[in-house]
């Protein structure tokens, strides 16, 4: 069977959460997208390259997941030639037998408008830099800058920029808890599951 899960949205609006949770119930794999841009910007030197040669091994670097490595790899996702590079990959995960939840920003309109399920998973950026401080420590307002400044790139950029796919069902968890937004997502896939699955 093939059961795509796209997931998109903004930076830690929790569709990572979702992603693995809902992968998890319904024992489907999942691809954190976004670790394939972060893995590329932390290799340095001429992202296409980078992108081109990208191998699992990188995606294991234990400095993934600094805000740093989202602010480079927001960068790098800007080329459309780092993108190419990516697709075919993505695109066999989603529809892999098994049934796939991806989640990333291009998903439900590039990578793969054919799924069964699409998400749109955000939250004000306010709640959004206070988890991320929550995670990570720093200085609170400057997370907030880095992540309204990531936004803009990911939304303005002309390539496969951040938006709702129009078919997509919006998740705004900033007032929800992680289990209110997960049975809302488990409730979406639910409804589109082959009966004897569901
Ligand atoms: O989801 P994340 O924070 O790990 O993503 C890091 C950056 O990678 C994000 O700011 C933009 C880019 N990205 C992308 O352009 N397309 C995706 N499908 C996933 C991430």
């Amino acid at each position: 069977m093939q059961f795509t899960v796209a997931i998109d949205g903004p930076a830690a609006a929790g569709k990572g959460t979702i992603g693995r949770a809902l992968a998890a119930q319904f024992g489907f794999a999942h691809l954190d997208t976004g670790l394939l841009y972060r893995a590329v910007g932390a290799k340095g030197g001429d992202p296409v390259l980078a992108a081109k040669s990208l191998t699992a091994d990188d995606l294991t670097r234990d400095d993934l997941r600094s805000m740093a490595a989202g602010e480079a790899a927001s960068r790098v996702a800007v080329h459309p030639q780092v993108r190419a590079a990516l697709l075919q990959f993505q695109r066999a995960f989603a529809r892999r037998m098994g049934g796939a939840v991806l989640d990333g920003r291009d998903i439900g309109t590039v990578i793969c408008p054919e799924a069964e399920v699409k998400l749109f998973v955000t939250a004000s950026a306010d709640v959004r830099a206070h988890r991320r401080w929550l995670e990570l420590g720093g200085d609170e307002g400057q997370i907030l800058a880095d992540v309204i400044a990531r936004d803009e790139r990911d939304i303005g950029r002309s390539d496969a920029p951040l938006r709702a796919a129009d078919d997509a069902i919006t998740l705004d968890t900033s007032a929800l808890t992680v289990e209110a937004a997960l049975a809302r997502a488990v409730a979406a896939v639910q409804a589109k599951l082959p009966r004897r699955l569901g």
